[in-house]
């Protein structure tokens, strides 16, 4: 779209002297975009004083047209920094299209048959901590498990193997660097300080970082042993027949490492808390995997038929988004909605803001898992629902996630219920993913169906 002089400026809060709303951000990021949403309708801007300017949109059309229509102009306003470096997530251009391409093949169709399998692998340690759990019917953090449980799902994916029970130097490395950046936005992410604990990250960086080096060498010298996403990367070549350098390699396992537990681990965290509040819907659930699955773990076969479960998830991801906001950086000057985007401010549009927006959802705080039922697709436009981003950028690991979390609950279900601890309080808190702010503590408590099921048919 050409600029135009005469567009004005979106409207929007002035916030206060000097700092403009950066407090309000800091102190309220959730409250702060819907309020604004509610307020000032479609599109907002909001001075941040010397952070600049944010421009929130609240449109599925004005979303569709940063990812979609016009991406060459919005690109990722970060970059990957010491631990995910030129990876997929935070490499752009053209280096990032080609990396695109050779990393598709890691997350084909054809691969679905291995991933499942993997999946039940890296649940095995889990189900021995919840017999325990459940023995003591003692409260414990089931976001702790859930972390425990995709770290070690996605570790298996990429390399056959659960990279935190190499040693224990690996797996505290691992446990520090993740833990180290979701801190939350304070004051630290702000000032230019060295903030605390900074020489650790770099170090447990380079402990992980030598473990994934050693992995991807014996990968290269032994490709096509297993058949998992670093031999689907190995493998790959690009348009001029050239494969990854390991540099390379080490930063797209990196990034799959990262990028590809942290927003499930929030997710099914989530699903635990909802089915916890909803029986209905957990019974619904319990019966699909009774029908579908009985005793059996899940196989490639048998989980695309878990469809209702697939709705809970679905509609979980709708109410706790955990990529609960996206943004971009405005390279020029461009015009949304008769407004003026000025060149280099940040756009802004928050999947928390959208999935609960009435005139797209009717009574969208309430959780209904039939929103997602396969006659009911298309019921909103497309933009009004993004737990994974779109356009060219659109989450390369949506199907995975979806098998991880399907394999996760199905695995738990069939054997536990969890039931959440009586009196705790379910806050959610808007960090690098959408979390409750002290975790989510359970009981473990066996499932008296499945403990009968698995004794008439002697398992
Ligand atoms: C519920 C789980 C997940 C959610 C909600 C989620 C969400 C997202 C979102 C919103 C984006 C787009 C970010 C942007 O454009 O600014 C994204 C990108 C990405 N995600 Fe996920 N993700 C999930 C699971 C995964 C998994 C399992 C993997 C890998 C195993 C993964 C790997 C990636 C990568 C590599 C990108 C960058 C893609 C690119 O730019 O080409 N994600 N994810």
């Amino acid at each position: 779209m050409p600029p135009s002089i005469s567009a004005p400026l979106p409207p929007g809060p002035k916030g206060i002297w000097f700092l403009g709303n950066a407090l309000e951000q800091l102190r309220d990021p959730l409250g702060i975009f819907a309020r604004g949403c509610e307020r000032y309708g479609d599109i907002v801007h909001y001075g941040m004083g010397p952070g600049g300017t944010i421009i929130l949109l609240n449109h599925p059309d004005y979303v569709k047209h940063v990812l979609v229509n016009n991406p060459q102009n919005y690109v990722k306003p970060f970059q990957g920094g010491k631990l995910l470096g030129n990876g997929l997530f935070s490499s752009q251009g053209d280096f990032w299209k080609r990396q695109r391409r050779m990393m598709q093949p890691a997350f084909h169709r054809a691969r679905l048959a291995p991933m499942v399998e993997k999946a039940v692998e890296g649940t095995r340690s889990m189900l021995t901590r919840l017999e325990a759990q459940a023995r003591s019917a003692k409260p414990f953090d089931v976001e702790q498990e859930m972390t425990w449980v995709l770290r070690s799902i996605v570790s298996q994916s990429v390399f056959s193997l659960d990279i935190t029970e190499l040693s224990p130097t690996v797996r505290d490395a691992f446990e520090f660097v993740m833990a180290f950046g979701r801190r939350k936005i304070s004051i630290w992410t702000v000032l230019p300080l060295p903030r605390p604990g900074r020489r650790r990250y770099k170090k447990s960086i380079e402990i992980l970082e030598n473990a994934v080096y050693e992995l991807v060498r014996q990968r290269m010298r032994t490709p096509g042993e297993h058949q998992d996403q670093l031999s689907a990367m190995v493998a790959a070549r690009d348009t001029q027949g050239e494969p990854m350098t390991d540099k390379q390699l080490r930063d797209e396992a990196m990034t799959l490492l990262v990028a590809g537990h942290e927003a499930t681990v929030s997710a099914m965290t989530w699903v635990w808390y909802l089915l916890d509040r909803h029986p209905e819907v957990q019974r619904k659930v319990r019966e699909e995997l009774a029908t579908v699955l009985g005793d059996a773990p899940p196989t490639a076969q048998t989980l695309p038929q878990l469809q209702y479960t697939s709705q809970v998830f679905a509609e979980a991801l709708r109410l706790y988004p955990p990529a609960w906001v996206m943004g971009r950086l405005a390279k020029e000057e461009d015009q949304i909605g008769g407004y003026t985007i000025p060149a280099k401010c940040t756009v802004v549009f928050s999947q928390y803001v959208m999935h609960r927006h009435p005139t797209y959802w009717e009574d969208p705080e309430r959780f209904d898992p039939e929103r997602f039922a396969p006659e009911r697709k298309g019921s909103q436009p497309r933009y009004a629902y993004f737990p994974f981003g779109g356009g060219q950028r659109l989450c390369i690991g949506d199907s995975l996630a979806e098998l991880h979390a399907l394999v996760v609950m199905a695995t738990v279900l069939q054997r536990y219920r969890l039931e959440l601890e009586p009196g705790f309080r379910v806050e959610p808190e808007a960090g690098v993913t959408l979390r409750p702010a002290n975790g989510l503590r359970v009981i473990a408590h066996p499932d008296p169906l499945a403990v009968t099921t698995r004794r008439v048919a002697g398992v």
